[in-house]
């Protein structure tokens, strides 16, 4: 049977039975003890209570007790097992949906908002989850513990019993009434509720368009409608819901009434005691709890059933190819493709493709050229079983396409489309998506290692843009440890080569000088300390604190801090709106008003008198004031000699590092050795000195390498890249930064990455998939033109042979190297033969050349 043909019950009469079964028979058990207490509350009464037995009472209420809490524990041990039961069951469901979905024909994801699919496999696959555990048992159950104290009552006085059943008839007939209005409602909740997911799905997905032509009253007004309507069937909703309710309590309530006056007149005359007419009384409210179960269970089956309904109605199509080979082992794809009198028709009127045949042997490189909208793209969509041709035959090394499967075609052909999507992750993900599915079924022996990526990397021309990646990105610790010497041994060539050139970009750090580019706290310390740096988290630690006392740095400072903040109040007080002046201070325009408050009436003679919090905050600006940034105010040489000598003292008694070995460092072989032996990290592991043969785990690969602060950054920027290439390469390093580059986040949907960069990362993947067969749908139309050449001449020279290539190409110059050339009009081949045969045949290629040429 089709996944969406099962109906609700399928799944849970064929799923977890010995669990249902198993909560079935707790919950019968727990039947005896909720019956229980009702007999102990008639014997306490009568017996206990009417004949003064005071041991009696103490046993029967302790029973009572016990049943009661027995009863209680049960319940709430099978009210969880039936959640997890519900919850297991809908593992299942989802999974199966979701493959059914995934492999569904793409005409029907043309048809079907993403919104609403969304919809349907999360939220309202979860509304049915709850009801799923308990489907059998709470029925079963309930019916059966209504009967039970039924049961008890008609023993204790069959015409009461029967009296009391009498409103429950027309209970019956009245509530499925109003569930039926109910049900008509709830449908429109859920098309309503994914009409509403939809049209979100939409706008999110065209963020770009909505933002760049400010549409949101436009987007506002497409989901007002929507908002009003569900609110409007909420009320409605609500207005039925409440009904049932209503009408359920209103019958429990005339229950009583007719026990009072019958069961009064019979106690009255003797004829009932009263500890029976308690017992009555309890036991009619306890019927009450089954009923009021299988009520709830009757609507949330309701409920349930037009939501499942729903949800399989939507994905109510059959898969149009085999998932899996019907025989063992799959078909070999390396041969002919040909094709003979193919159509595809969408509809009678539309007719997409028509009478398509060529042959192309194995190993052979063909181009499909012709007008936008001829038909390219989609006969390509055909060969890869993307559509299914109407009529004709299409086959593969003498395989009918349409009865290959899935899995036999993403083995045998490799596509890049036109528009390629990359998934949300790392590049390597997306690098390794196509192989990875195939290792999944067993179709690769191994995934592509590090060599055969980069070389890929290397021929689609992405490899400059791995390095890039690779040099903005901050590695973790664990990755980079392996590493290490690696980027040691990069910063040791820039410090080398490229120092003199760098000169005026960077100041490198060098820890036997006054860094200019740094903040005077780190210059202090001279090194990272726990991520970012900022004054107020290095004066929360308490050695530093200290340490700035034992000094004698604290008062300098802050006066210093003190300085700042007067020069620029009197300097910038004008400016204070303008962030660009602001610069030149390390008040921010925010903080202005909160600085000049605090210096007010405040002599730098007099800084004793304010509070410790104020000082601190003079302390903190002094240690953020960055000399070469801040023009605002000047360090006087004393201060700057004091500030470096500090430093000295801070790396030895803190951190124990001898500066001149910080700052001369070993040969590159000891790189390993002074990290290990001399310089203790034990102490503090959140910190980081910037020695140099130290990296520095906070920073960026780039900042570890130039091991400096950047002052040019528009230099480094635009140089950076090809220098370390030129300076790497010869040491083998450039690999090293490439594979960290593999590691880039791609972004939501790839949205980091401009357009060219999604080309190549397709066209990687598909190379790295190694099919016999290759279609690329103007697969390098985002590229720059040197790129497009370079991947065109690579395709020619290392693929013509052993992979047969269909290309859709977009520039006429650049198919001179195919075997054969098809031209395509309005869903027909208008000429097909060799290059050269057709030019001289002087047909409608000869005069698209002519045209693109004027
Ligand atoms: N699902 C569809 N329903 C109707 N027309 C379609 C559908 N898909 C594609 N088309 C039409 O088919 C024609 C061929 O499209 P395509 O193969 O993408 O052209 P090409 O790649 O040559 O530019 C176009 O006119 C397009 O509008
Ligand atoms: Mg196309």
């Amino acid at each position: 049977m089709r996944l969406t043909e099962r109906p609700l019950f399928y799944w849970v009469l064929n799923r977890f039975r010995g669990l249902q079964l198993f909560l079935l028979f707790v919950i019968v058990i727990s039947l005896f003890f909720r019956v229980f207490p009702l007999e102990m509350q008639r014997k306490i009464i009568n017996v206990a209570i009417n004949l003064r037995l005071l041991d009696k009472l103490y046993l029967y209420c302790a029973l009572y007790m016990g049943a009661v809490l027995i009863a209680g524990l049960l319940k709430y041990y099978t009210n969880t097992l039936q959640a997890v039961i519900g919850e297991k069951i809908l593992v299942g469901m989802r999974r199966d949906l979701y493959q059914h979905i995934l492999q569904l024909p793409l005409t029907f994801f043309h048809r079907t908002q993403a919104g609403s699919i969304i919809s349907a496999v999360t939220a309202e696959l979860n509304a049915i989850g709850g009801f799923l555990g308990g489907a059998l048992a709470v029925p079963i159950t309930s019916v059966l513990t209504f009967a039970v104290f039924l049961g008890y009552m008609i023993y204790l006085n069959p015409l009461l019993g029967l009296l009391s059943m009498g409103i429950y008839p027309v209970e019956l007939a009245v509530i499925p009434l109003l569930q039926k209005w109910y049900n008509q409602y709830n449908r429109k909740r859920v098309a309503t509720t994914r009409a509403m997911a939809s049209l979100v799905n939409e706008s999110v997905s065209g963020i770009h368009e909505v933002q760049s032509n400010a549409s949101f009253m436009l987007e506002q007004n497409k989901l007002k409608r929507l908002i009003k309507r569900l609110y409007k069937i909420m009320v409605k909703l609500s207005i039925f819901k409440y009904g049932i309710k209503f009408s359920n309590n209103l019958f429990q309530s005339i229950g009583p009434f007719l026990l009072f006056l019958v069961g009064g007149y019979l106690a009255i005359h003797g004829e009932f005691t009263i500890g029976a007419l308690i017992a009555f009384l309890s036991a009619y409210e306890k019927v009450y709890d089954p009923w009021k179960e299988v009520i709830e269970y009757y609507q949330t089956y309701q409920d349930a059933r037009i939501r499942y309904k729903q949800i399989m109605n939507l994905f109510d199509y059959e898969p149009q190819f085999l998932l899996e080979p019907p025989k063992e082992g799959s078909r070999d794809l390396a041969g002919t493709i040909e094709a003979k009198n193919v159509c595809y028709q969408i509809s009678d009127s539309i007719q997409l493709l028509d009478d398509i045949s060529f042959t192309l042997t194995s190993g052979k490189h063909l181009a499909l050229i012709g007008f936008s909208g001829s038909g390219k793209s989609t006969l390509g969509k055909l060969i890869s079983q993307l559509y299914r041709h109407s009529s004709g035959s299409l086959s593969i090394n003498g395989h009918e396409v349409e009865e290959l499967s899935k899995i036999e075609i993403a083995d045998g052909i490799s596509s890049v489309s036109q528009h390629p999507f990359i998934f949300t992750g790392t590049v390597r993900e997306n690098l390794l998506y196509s192989s990875n599915a195939l290792y999944l079924h067993n179709l690769r022996d191994a995934l592509p290692d590090r060599h055969q990526l980069i070389e890929v990397v290397k021929q689609v021309g992405l490899e400059e843009d791995l390095i890039r990646w690779g040099l903005r990105s901050v590695i973790p610790p664990q990755r980079a440890a392996s590493l290490i010497p690696s980027f040691l041994q990069m910063r040791h060539i820039i410090q080398n080569t490229l120092r003199e050139e760098f000169a005026q970009a960077i100041e490198f750090y060098d820890a036997t000088k006054f860094q200019q580019y740094l903040p005077i706290g780190v210059n202090i310390i001279f090194g990272n300390y726990d991520g970012a740096y900022s004054a107020e988290k290095l004066l929360k630690i308490k050695e530093f604190r200290e340490f700035l006392r034992d000094i004698q740095l604290e008062t300098p400072l802050t006066e210093f801090g003190h300085m700042i903040a007067n020069s620029t109040i009197d300097l910038l007080g004008d400016f204070i709106e303008d962030e660009f002046f602001f610069q030149g201070s390390p008040i921010k325009t925010t903080q202005f008003a909160d600085y000049k408050e605090l210096i007010k009436n405040t002599e730098i003679s007099s800084l004793g008198n304010l509070s410790s919090r104020k000082r601190e905050k003079l302390l903190a600006l002094a240690l953020d004031f960055t000399p070469g940034i801040h023009k605002i105010a000047t360090l006087s040489q004393q201060l700057e000699n004091d500030i470096l000598a500090a430093r000295k003292v801070f790396l030895k008694k803190i951190v124990s590092i001898d500066i001149d070995q910080c700052a001369n460092g070993m040969i590159q072989q000891d790189i390993l050795a002074i990290k290990e032996d001399n310089i203790d990290v034990s102490h503090d592991p959140t910190f980081t000195p910037f020695c140099i043969n130290q990296y520095i785990s906070a920073h960026s690969l780039r900042d570890n390498i130039l091991f400096g602060t950047v002052i040019d950054r528009e230099l480094i920027h635009n140089r950076l890249g090809t220098i370390a290439r030129e300076a790497f390469e010869g040491h083998g390093l450039v690999d090293d930064i490439t594979a960290i580059g593999l590691d880039f986040h791609v972004g939501s949907k790839g949205d980091n990455l401009s357009g060219g960069q999604k080309q190549k990362i397709a066209l990687a993947r598909a190379l790295l998939k190694k099919s016999p067969i290759m279609i690329l749908d103007e697969a390098t139309a985002s590229l720059d033109n040197t790129s497009q050449t370079r991947i065109q001449r690579y395709i020619e020279e290392n693929l013509r042979g052993n992979t047969t290539v269909i290309s859709v190409v977009h520039r006429l110059d650049m198919i001179s190297g195919y075997d054969h050339i098809l031209v395509m009009k309005d869903g027909k081949i208008v000429e097909s033969g060799n290059y050269n045969d057709l030019i001289a045949q002087k047909g409608v290629l000869y005069d698209l050349i002519n045209e693109n040429r004027e």
